[in-house]
């Protein structure tokens, strides 16, 4: 098979599924027409090898408890060297169900209630309840546009905040959901180093490591010295559009902080052993390499001609450079309306997006825009948005 443009232009119906991105958003807002460009999974089918595994797992015709382990902790090993020249044991290797339980384990074993848990908003709204809703103090280093409108961390009030004590861990996103940043080695390193200096856990969540569409994704352990105080949380279920099946991987190569989050699932009873979960998700890391190549190639198209028609029909609205990730970061902040009558306005228009409020208050007069679809969806949504926001 072939994973071309035509392939992708295909997409796949998604309504009747228990889809979130369609059926729950036609059952919130009632309106059928509404196009959803909101939530991050993509409207295309996922691969066929994924497909077939879990075929193979329904004919089993009984699904009793599961053995999950070696061959699932290898086939992650064996697409973490193939794709990103990443060496992990399968002993530094915890499987859990979600990418979110990960980052909400971690904050638990390597963090006392109370504690500073620092973050870099404008960032995935879980980020804000994994720190806030766990007991622990909720630490804000902002990220700011650079010139050329590429977020950059502030490593000085990073710094600052580590130093006085009033963060303890640093949770961070790489590449970065909302702001489209695939960081370079020199910013990871400087964050390493910071974080070694103060000896602050780094969580670090790389679920959208597959998405860096020019050059490559640094992983956080490719790092010198990470070793020591990372944690990385990786998935398929991005990358190859199976979130709804729950499987995620916590890799740390740290024994002791390993140790720790393996201590805290024994005692919250999380396990991850679902059969179908882990069949699609061995046939993602193994066999679907051709299918994500012909995916990352179709979302620079759709990158590129969002980010030429935005600029072309809807000139007040600031698209923040997109290194990576499916997922744009609108700034309509010079269009002067408040975030309710934004949103509002785009509802009439037909368009669902995120809410920047969703990333934190920094993302007051922005919207966050899914690419993640086929193009001539993204071309009616973007002529719906440009009555609204040309
Ligand atoms: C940065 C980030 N982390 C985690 C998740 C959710 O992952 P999971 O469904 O495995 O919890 C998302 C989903 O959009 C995300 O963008």
């Amino acid at each position: 098979m072939v994973f071309d443009k035509a392939y992708f232009d295909a997409g796949v119906c998604r309504v009747g599924t228990q889809c979130e991105k369609w059926d729950g958003m036609i059952a919130a807002s009632g309106d059928s027409e509404m196009i959803p460009m909101w939530v991050a999974d993509m409207d295309f089918p996922s691969a066929p090898a994924i497909r077939e595994a879990l075929s193979g797992v329904l004919d089993w015709g009984t699904w009793g408890y599961t053995i999950s382990g070696e061959a699932d902790a290898k086939a992650l090993c064996s697409f973490w060297a193939r794709r990103h020249g990443l060496a992990i044991e399968p002993a530094q290797v915890l499987m859990s169900p979600c990418v979110v339980t990960g980052l909400r384990l971690a904050v638990r074993a390597l963090t006392k209630p109370g504690d500073g848990v620092m973050i870099n908003p404008p960032v995935y709204g879980p980020f804000f309840g994994s720190v806030k809703g766990n007991e622990r103090t909720l630490v804000e280093s902002p990220l700011r546009p650079g010139e050329d409108g590429r977020y950059q961390l502030d490593l000085a009030d990073m710094e600052g905040k580590l130093a006085s004590g009033e963060a303890k861990a640093v949770m961070f996103c790489s590449p970065h959901n909302p702001c489209g940043r695939a960081w370079s080695r020199e910013e990871l390193t400087a964050l390493v180093a910071l974080c070694r200096k103060y000896g602050a856990p780094l969580i670090c969540d790389e679920i959208h490591a597959d998405f860096v569409f020019e050059g490559e994704h640094h992983s956080i352990l490719s790092i010198e010295g990470a070793d020591e105080i990372a944690v990385m949380l990786c998935a398929a279920s991005k990358t190859f559009n199976v979130a709804g099946l729950q499987q995620s991987s916590i890799v740390c190569r740290n024994a002791a902080m390993l140790e720790a989050i393996r201590a805290e699932m024994d005692g919250a009873g999380v396990k991850a052993g679902n059969a179908f979960a882990l069949a699609a998700t061995r046939a993602a890391y193994t066999d679907c390499d051709a299918w994500l190549d012909g995916l990352k190639a179709y979302l620079v198209g759709n990158r590129d001609y969002a980010m030429d028609y935005i600029a072309k029909n809807m000139p007040r609205v600031k698209v923040t450079p997109l290194d990576a990730t499916y997922l744009m970061w609108l700034d309509c902040r010079a269009l002067g309306l408040e975030q309710q009558a934004l949103l509002d306005a785009l509802a009439a228009a037909h368009v669902k997006v995120n809410d920047g409020l969703f990333f934190g208050e920094l993302g007051r007069g922005f919207i966050r825009l899914n690419i993640g679809c086929p193009r001539s969806q993204l071309e009616r949504a973007l002529a719906q948005m440009k009555t609204v926001l040309g």
